[in-house]
């Protein structure tokens, strides 16, 4: 692991600094050990509630996920809305991105490659499939084992930090939003999107493995603008992707 990738590490329930310790990091206070697995280090405990029910959905579908997401974005007739909310996010040459809840990597290669990009997510499957997928696009990327809840790194570690497509079936949406906050610098712009009620309604239809999982209406699917601390600067909510989706923005002061 790269000296200034260590630096950036913290436990997520301690917020102490972490040290390499063979192939493992471990808390400089406490001691407590977090493995590193194919590369990627390891901060999820036990989960619980949704989380854990997406975790196991995710990990079942990774390996088709890249296949069946670009079929379900043909029957809901969402073409190409990933640019529209990429292009909101302030990246220049070196920036450090975070991307919260990163899958398989689909948002990596439309991003610049001269950029310092560090994913996190919850399923181990979507991990290894994004591995796979960076080498096949020959990009890099630090990728982590967790939850949007529990970020392993240090406060103001990125420049830029976004979330695209899980929140709205995260256990505890309040904290996450505060974890993005924690980790970005003061005067960045936080980007977060997930669909609104109609896109799920045509995933309902069309696909019985989420349906399966998750009963149309049976979950809030609505903007989070109003769980954005009030300090928050320059907040704003729109409809992307022909209304399917919406793109909230906001700047920490
Ligand atoms: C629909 S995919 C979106 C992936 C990627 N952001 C994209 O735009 O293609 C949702 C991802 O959120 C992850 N996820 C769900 N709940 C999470 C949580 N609480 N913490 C971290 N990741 C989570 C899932 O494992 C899955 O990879």
């Amino acid at each position: 692991m790269e000296e200034h990738v260590l630096s950036l590490l913290c436990d997520p329930e301690t917020r102490f600094g972490l040290e390499l310790a063979g192939n493992n990091l471990r808390n400089t206070a406490t001691g407590r050990i977090f493995p590193i697995q194919d590369g990627i280090p390891l901060f999820v405990s036990s989960v619980s509630g949704s989380n854990l029910k997406y975790q196991t959905l995710y990990d079942r579908i990774a390996p088709g996920y890249d296949l069946s997401e670009r079929f379900l974005n043909w029957v809901k007739g969402k073409p190409d809305y990933r640019q529209e909310f990429l292009k909101e996010l302030e990246i220049k040459p070196g920036t450090r991105v975070l991307e919260v809840a990163v899958g398989t990597g689909a948002n990596i290669p439309l991003l610049p490659s001269d950029i310092d990009f560090f994913g996190i997510d919850l399923s181990w499957g979507m991990l290894r499939k994004c591995q796979r997928n960076l080498h096949l696009w020959n990009r890099q990327a630090h990728l982590f084992h967790g939850e949007a809840e529990r970020l392993p790194f240090k406060v103001e570690a990125f420049d830029c930090v976004f979330h695209a497509g899980g929140i709205n079936r995260f256990n505890d949406k309040v904290r996450a939003i505060k974890e993005m906050i924690w980790v970005a610098r003061s005067g960045t712009k936080i980007v977060i999107v997930d669909e609104l009620e109609d896109a799920r309604a045509e995933v309902h239809r069309h696909a019985p493995v989420s349906k399966r999982n998750v009963e149309p209406g049976s979950e809030n699917v609505r903007c989070p603008i109003d769980l954005v601390p009030g300090e928050m600067k320059d907040v704003r909510a729109r409809e992307i992707c022909d209304g399917k989706m919406y793109c909230l923005s906001f700047r920490k002061p």
